[in-house]
C-alpha cells in the first residue's frame, strides 16, 4: 500500500509535469469569445484586423496548406470547386468532412461558422450519388419556375444533407453566342425568361426562409455580361472570360434584370464575372459592382470575386486586391492552385492586411464587406447554430422521390424538331435498335459539372441510360437491341440513335465548329443506309449544326444535357408525354449566321426562340 504523503508527493510531480509540458507547447492559449446572441455591428466592433481579413477569405479545400488555417486565420469560408471531393465521394463522407472544418471553425477566437461554397448547378453535381438535374439551357426550354422551385429546392436538400450550406447558382448569363462553352448554363436568350427561372432558384435554395434546416444560400452569377463576350481568336481565349463590348443601354436590357429579380428573390450573394465590360474586367468596376448593384439596385447581400477572379485585374497581386476590394468585391475566392501562378489564401491574408495598414484601403470598406458576410451567416442561422453533425437529411440524397423529379424535368425540357408520323413509337414493335455513344452513356448524358469539373464519359454515377429507359418502356415481347456503331440497324423496326457533345466545362468548351463528330456521323450514316425508321436524340449543351442531318431523320429530339433519369426520354418516345419544350435559345443553320439571337434584325434561323413541336 501506498503511504498517502508519498500519493500526494506523486499527485503534485505529475501537476509540475503536467505544467511544464503545457509551458513548452505551441498552442496559443486562445480566450474563446461567444458571439452568440450578439448583433452583427457588436461581433464587427469585436474583431481584430486579422479577424475580419480571415472573414473575408476563402479557400479551397484542395489547396488547404494546413486545415489549422481554417482556426488560426480566422477563414470565413472554404469552396470545393469542380470535382473537389473527399477521398471517398460518399455522401456521408462529404457530410463528415463539413464537421471537420466546422470543427476547427469553432475553436478560433470567436467561433464563427464557415460558409462552404459548392457548385451545385444541376443538382448537387459533385457528389456521386446525387440526383442530376438538366442543366439551364434545357430547364429554359421547359419555361416552367414552378418545375425550377422545386428542383431547387431538392438540390437544397441534398446539399445540406452533405453538410455544406452554400451554392454558387443560378448562373443568370444571357448567352448570346453559341459557341460559348457555357452556353448550358445559361438558361437562354430571353431576359425576362432568365429573370423568372433564376429567381425560381434562388426562392427553392433559399426556402422559406434561408435558416431553415433544409435551405441553402444562393449565389446569382456571373455579374454581369458573362454571355456577352464577342468572339475573339487572341490570345485571351476565344470567348469565355473575354470582353463584352456593348453599350450600358443593351447591358441593362439584356444582362440586367436577372439581377434584379434575384434580388427581390432575396439572394444572398452574387458572384464577379471573368469577363471584361468594353475593356475593363467586371473584378475592378466600381460602378457596376458598387454603384449599380449595391447602390442603385440595392443588394444588401455581399458579392464573392470568382475562382483567381481578382488575379486577371491587370497589375500586381497586392493591387489587384486593393482595386477588386475597393470596387466592391466583399469576399475573395483564393483558390491557391500555386501549379498555375496563383497565390495562396496565406499571401492574400497579408497583402490584404498590408494594404489596409497602408491605407490603400479604408477600414469602413473592411467593415462594410465584413458587414454584410455576417449579416447573411447570421440570417441563414450559422451565429446561433452551426448546423453540423445533423444527419437526417443524408438518405433523401439520389431518392427516388428526387429522382422523379429529375425523370419530370427531363420529359420538360425535351424539345421535338422534327417528326414525321414516327414518334410516338409503339411499345408493341417487335425490334427497337438502340445506337450511338450516348445510348448507354450516364456521363455524356450529364454533360460538364458533373462529379469532375468537366464531366467525363461513362458510368461516373448512377442513373438511367436512355437504353434502360427505352427497355423498361417496351412491351415484354419487345426485343431491344443495343448496338453502338448502328451495325445491327437493319434488324429493326425502327432505330433510336444517340449522339451529340461530349462533355466540358468553361473555356474547354469554346467552339468554332459545331458539326456533329466523325464519328456520330459515321453511326448515323451506318443507320441512314437502312432506310428503317429514325429517331435521332441529340445530347448536347448547345444548339448544334444539324441542317443537312435533318433532312434524312423521321423524328429529332433536342434532348441537350439532362442529367442523371435518361428515362424521361422514352416517356416521350414512346407516348407516355406528349412533348411541350420550347425553345429558349435561336437554333442557327449554319456557322456563319453565329451569334444570332432573337430581335435581330436579319433573323431567318433554322428555328427560332419559342418553336417545339408535339403529338
Ligand atoms: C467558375 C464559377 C465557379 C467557380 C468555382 C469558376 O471557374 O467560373 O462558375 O463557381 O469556378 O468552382
Ligand atoms: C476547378 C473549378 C474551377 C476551375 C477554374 C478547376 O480546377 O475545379 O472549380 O472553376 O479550376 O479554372
Amino acid at each position: 500500500m501506498i503511504k498517502q504523503t508519498t500519493f500526494l508527493k506523486i499527485l503534485v510531480l505529475v501537476g509540475i509535469v503536467q505544467l511544464l509540458i503545457s509551458c513548452n507547447s505551441t498552442e496559443p492559449v486562445i480566450k474563446h469569445v461567444s458571439v452568440q446572441g450578439k448583433s452583427v455591428d457588436a461581433i464587427v466592433e469585436l474583431m481584430t484586423l486579422e479577424e475580419k481579413v480571415g472573414q473575408m477569405t476563402q479557400a479551397e479545400r484542395r489547396y488547404l496548406i494546413d486545415e489549422k488555417d481554417i482556426k488560426d486565420l480566422h477563414l470565413g469560408s472554404l469552396l470545393s470547386g469542380g470535382g473537389s471531393t473527399p477521398e471517398t465521394n460518399t455522401p456521408s463522407s462529404w457530410a463528415d468532412m463539413l464537421d471537420r472544418f466546422q470543427g476547427l471553425a469553432a475553436e478560433s477566437r470567436l467561433g464563427i461558422p464557415l460558409m462552404y461554397g459548392i457548385d451545385a448547378v444541376h443538382g448537387h453535381n459533385n457528389v456521386v450519388g446525387a440526383t442530376i438535374f438538366p442543366h439551364n439551357v434545357a430547364l429554359g426550354a421547359t419555361g416552367n419556375p414552378d418545375l425550377v422551385q422545386e428542383i431547387a429546392h431538392i438540390t437544397a436538400k441534398e446539399v445540406r444533407a452533405t453538410g455544406i450550406n452554400w451554392t454558387f447558382d443560378p448562373c443568370v448569363a444571357n448567352s448570346r453566342d453559341e459557341r460559348w462553352g457555357r452556353a448550358y448554363e445559361s438558361y437562354g436568350e430571353d431576359p425576362t425568361l432568365i429573370a423568372a427561372l433564376g429567381s425560381a432558384q434562388v426562392a427553392g435554395y433559399q426556402g422559406a426562409s434561408l435558416n431553415s434546416q433544409d435551405a441553402i444560400a444562393a449565389c446569382t452569377k456571373h455579374y454581369i455580361g458573362d454571355g456577352a463576350p464577342t468572339w475573339s481568336t487572341g490570345e485571351n481565349g476565344k470567348i469565355d472570360r473575354g470582353d463584352a463590348r456593348i453599350s450600358e443601354a443593351e447591358l441593362r436590357a439584356l444582362h440586367l434584370p436577372p439581377y434584379q429579380a434575384a434580388i427581390e428573390a432575396g439572394t444572398a450573394t452574387i458572384m464577379a464575372s471573368y469577363n471584361s465590360w468594353n475593356g475593363t474586367k467586371l473584378h475592378g468596376h466600381k460602378y457596376l459592382m458598387t454603384d449599380l448593384l449595391k447602390g442603385e439596385l440595392g443588394f444588401q447581400g455581399f458579392i464573392i470575386s470568382d475562382w483567381a477572379g481578382i488575379d486577371e485585374i491587370p497589375g500586381d497581386y497586392k493591387s489587384d486586391i486593393i482595386q477588386s476590394i475597393n470596387a466592391g468585391v466583399d469576399m475573395v475566392m483564393v483558390p491557391g492552385d500555386t501549379s498555375k501562378g496563383g497565390s495562396t489564401y496565406r499571401e492574400f491574408i497579408s497583402k490584404l492586411i498590408q494594404a489596409v495598414n497602408e491605407g490603400s484601403i479604408e477600414m469602413s470598406r473592411i467593415d462594410d464587406a465584413v458587414t454584410r458576410i455576417l449579416n447573411v451567416k447570421e440570417n441563414m442561422g450559422l451565429l446561433d447554430a452551426p448546423y453540423s453533425n445533423d444527419r437526417a437529411l443524408l438518405p433523401t440524397v439520389g431518392s427516388p422521390e428526387h429522382r422523379a423529379v429529375a425523370r419530370r424535368a427531363v420529359r420538360e425540357s425535351i424539345v421535338m424538331l422534327k417528326n414525321e408520323n414516327t414518334l410516338p413509337l409503339s411499345k408493341d414493335l417487335s425490334t427497337v435498335v438502340v445506337a450511338g455513344r450516348g445510348a448507354d452513356n450516364v456521363g455524356m448524358q450529364c454533360g460538364g459539372w458533373t462529379i469532375s469539373w468537366q464531366g467525363g464519359m461513362g458510368d461516373i454515377t448512377s442513373g438511367t441510360t436512355i437504353l434502360d429507359g427505352v427497355q423498361a418502356s417496351v412491351s415484354p415481347s419487345t426485343q431491344v437491341i443495343h448496338s453502338a456503331d448502328g451495325s445491327q440497324a437493319s434488324s429493326a423496326d425502327a432505330v433510336i440513335v444517340v449522339v451529340g457533345e461530349a462533355p466540358y466545362a468553361e473555356m474547354h468548351g469554346d467552339d468554332e465548329d459545331l458539326a456533329l463528330s466523325q464519328e456520330d456521323m459515321a453511326v448515323l450514316n451506318t443507320v441512314i443506309e437502312t432506310g428503317k425508321p429514325m429517331v435521332v436524340v441529340l445530347l448536347s449543351g448547345r444548339p448544334m449544326i444539324v441542317t443537312e442531318l435533318l433532312k434524312d431523320t423521321d423524328a429529332f429530339l433536342a434532348a441537350w444535357w439532362l442529367g442523371t433519369e435518361g428515362n424521361g426520354i422514352a416517356d416521350v418516345i414512346f407516348g407516355d408525354y406528349a412533348p411541350t419544350g420550347k425553345l429558349s435559345v435561336t437554333w442557327p443553320t449554319d456557322m456563319s449566321q453565329i451569334p444570332i439571337n432573337v430581335g435581330d434584325d436579319d433573323y431567318s434561323p433554322l428555328f427560332p426562340v419559342g418553336y417545339g413541336l408535339s403529338y
